[in-house]
């Protein structure tokens, strides 16, 4: 099989791809080769307006980068596009926004499911830090998503 459904299935997810990404930083003498991971400064701002920075690794992704630093955005899925829990929206006045590769229409489809969306939502698992993505300014949700996978 080929085409875009194929390309959907084998995309990475969130935090399994970012151990993964992180163990084959290391090289065969246990010398890190992360040279080519560049920290981005991202900045999560919490409902209140409370500002908290925290630096990320190209190729981690928002979800994990915010779970990582002990930031509430849930990630019921683990990063499989499949809920709206990792929802956040984007600061497009800042910089970065504009370097945001476009949603797929799976992670469109979750977007609808989510409370409070806005022009620039996205779920924080679909993106993926990289370069050009240092600043940006991404907003929680003032309500919780309460969309997950059924059990
Ligand atoms: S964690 Fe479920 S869609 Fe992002």
């Amino acid at each position: 099989m080929t085409g875009p459904h194929l390309q959907r299935q084998i995309r990475p997810v969130g935090v399994f791809y970012s151990r993964q990404y992180a163990s084959q930083a290391v090289g065969d003498r246990g010398q890190s080769s992360t040279t080519n991971l560049r920290n981005r400064r991202i900045t999560f701002i919490y409902p209140d307006g409370t500002p908290h920075q925290v630096i990320g690794n190209d190729g981690e992704h928002l979800l994990t980068l915010a779970q990582n630093n002990s930031i509430d955005l849930e990630g019921a899925c683990g990063g499989q596009c499949a809920c709206s829990t990792c929802h956040v929206m984007i600061d497009e006045s800042k910089r970065g926004f504009e370097q945001l590769e476009a949603p797929t229409e799976s992670e469109l489809d979750m977007l609808d499911l989510a409370s409070g969306l806005q022009e620039t939502s996205r779920l924080g698992c679909q993106i993926c830090l990289k370069e050009g993505l240092d600043g940006l300014i991404v907003k929680l949700p003032n309500t919780k998503n309460a969309t997950a996978l059924e059990s």
